[in-house]
């Protein structure tokens, strides 16, 4: 096989940045300092128009890079208060796995300690004993009692972050680091909750708030800020506030080999079966869609779809009186339309399956399979 001079040098490129950088590294977002000032809504608009979103920070990196875009008085991130509160991780992932003991969490105390292999949580402000996580996935534990957000940031300063417990062999090495580190009190793991989200409904739980903050110290204190004051943290203010801003602009990728979408449009007008039988023979299935992130992906696809609805690996079974996700796990979270969902829309003939809206609100509705939709199929390996 033979190269130009030209495809030798793009193949070198390739190949240097595979060797460089590791795939999340090459995944970017560019950053665009906006030096008008702007309530926080606006700013998001004026983000929305223009680039994506207003900016989203997944961890260290992305703060480092976005401070040096930005001028040295306050600006505003993407960062909102809303209504909901969910567990998550420190090191910025969306907490799947649970492995709460009995009768937790408690309604109030926001920060997680392991306890006897199990979670409970307790008030953040308690100083315990903690275990951090270094590179490669290395358990250290720190003898200090601290709390959780001075854990917090004594991991992230010396290690990575504090621990995240991901699955069961996670939880069982970690049990088994406690034990031979001879640990018989609660330590400190990196599980918190907050009702802070991203404006561009990323499930990113990095969060990087100054000693103190967020205090909510006016009490409409419902946006997030860079503060001024070095090491230039995050601060909450009023959403009213008149800043300049900060935007991104794509997740990027250099190139397809590296990330593909994970989700695919198909544009052609199949039965749910035939759809079903499509995506099993080309990519991995149909798409299940158990989490609000996954939704927001599955609407963020179906606005290219060519007819109302589109079909989900979501089918109804008669003999059981339920609904499922062809990917084997039982629907939790739910987006029904009013009125659908329930099972006995149709009393008469046709089995039911599980569409979304191309439009409006985008919730699912119930159809039967015979109909003839677009459909999206996953990559995603369960
Ligand atoms: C967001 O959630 C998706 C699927 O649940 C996951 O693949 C992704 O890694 C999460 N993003 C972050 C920043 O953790
Ligand atoms: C990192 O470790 C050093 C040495 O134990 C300690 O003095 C320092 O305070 C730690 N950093 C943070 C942010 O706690
Ligand atoms: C559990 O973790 C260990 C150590 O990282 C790994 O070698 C093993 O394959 C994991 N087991 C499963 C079932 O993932
Ligand atoms: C840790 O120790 C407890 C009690 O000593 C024991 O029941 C448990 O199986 C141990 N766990 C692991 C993972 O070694
Ligand atoms: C699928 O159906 C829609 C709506 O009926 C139609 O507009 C579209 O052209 C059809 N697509 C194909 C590939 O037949
Ligand atoms: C897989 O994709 C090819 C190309 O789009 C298509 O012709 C084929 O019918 C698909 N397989 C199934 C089972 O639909
Ligand atoms: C299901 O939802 C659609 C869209 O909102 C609605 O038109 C339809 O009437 C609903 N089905 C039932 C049985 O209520």
């Amino acid at each position: 096989m033979c190269f130009s001079s030209e495809m030798d040098q793009t193949l070198y490129f390739i190949l240097l940045l595979i060797a460089l950088c590791s795939v999340s590294e090459c995944v970017q977002r560019q950053y665009h300092f906006i030096n008008v000032r702007k309530n926080w809504t606006e700013a998001q608009r004026h983000c929305r128009e223009n680039y994506t979103d207003l900016a989203t920070v997944d961890n260290m990196n992305d703060m480092n890079e976005l401070k040096k875009s930005v001028n040295d008085g306050r600006v505003w991130i993407g960062l909102q208060m809303t209504s909901v509160d969910k567990w998550q991780w420190s090191s910025g992932e969306p907490a799947l796995y649970l492995n709460w003991g009995s009768g937790q969490p408690n309604d109030g105390d926001e920060c997680a300690v392991m306890r006897n292999g199990k979670w409970h949580n307790l008030p953040c402000s308690n100083s315990l004993i903690f275990i951090c996580s270094s590179s490669n996935n290395k358990l250290v534990f720190v003898n200090q009692m601290k709390n959780w957000r001075d854990a917090q940031s004594f991991c992230r300063q010396n290690h990575t972050d504090l621990v995240s417990v991901r699955n069961q062999n996670e939880s069982q090495q970690i049990q088994k680091f406690i034990n031979d580190s001879h640990i018989s009190n609660d330590v400190w793991i990196g599980l918190f909750r907050d009702s802070w989200q991203w404006s561009d409904q990323s499930n990113s739980s990095f969060r990087d708030w100054a000693p103190g903050e967020p205090n909510n110290a006016k009490g409409d204190e419902n946006c997030a800020i860079i503060s001024p004051k070095s090491p230039r943290q995050w601060n909450d203010v009023s959403c009213n506030d008149l800043l300049p801003f900060v935007c991104h602009e794509g997740d990027f990728c250099l190139w397809f080999v590296l990330c593909p979408d994970k989700l695919i449009l198909i544009t052609e007008n199949l039965t749910w079966t035939e759809a079903l039988r499509h995506c099993r023979q080309n990519y991995t299935d149909l798409v299940s869609v158990h989490s609000v992130e996954m939704q927001n992906k599955v609407m963020n696809v179906v606005k290219r779809a060519s007819t109302e609805a589109v079909w989900l690996g979501l089918r109804h079974s008669r003999i059981l009186g339920i609904w499922y996700w062809v990917s084997g796990e039982t629907v939790c979270y739910q987006n029904w339309a009013p009125g659908n969902g329930t099972g006995d829309e149709d009393c008469v003939s046709a089995v039911r399956a599980g569409a979304v809206q191309s439009g409006g609100d985008q919730r699912w509705i119930s159809r039967p399979e015979h109909h003839k939709l677009n459909f999206i199929c996953s990559r995603y390996e369960e």
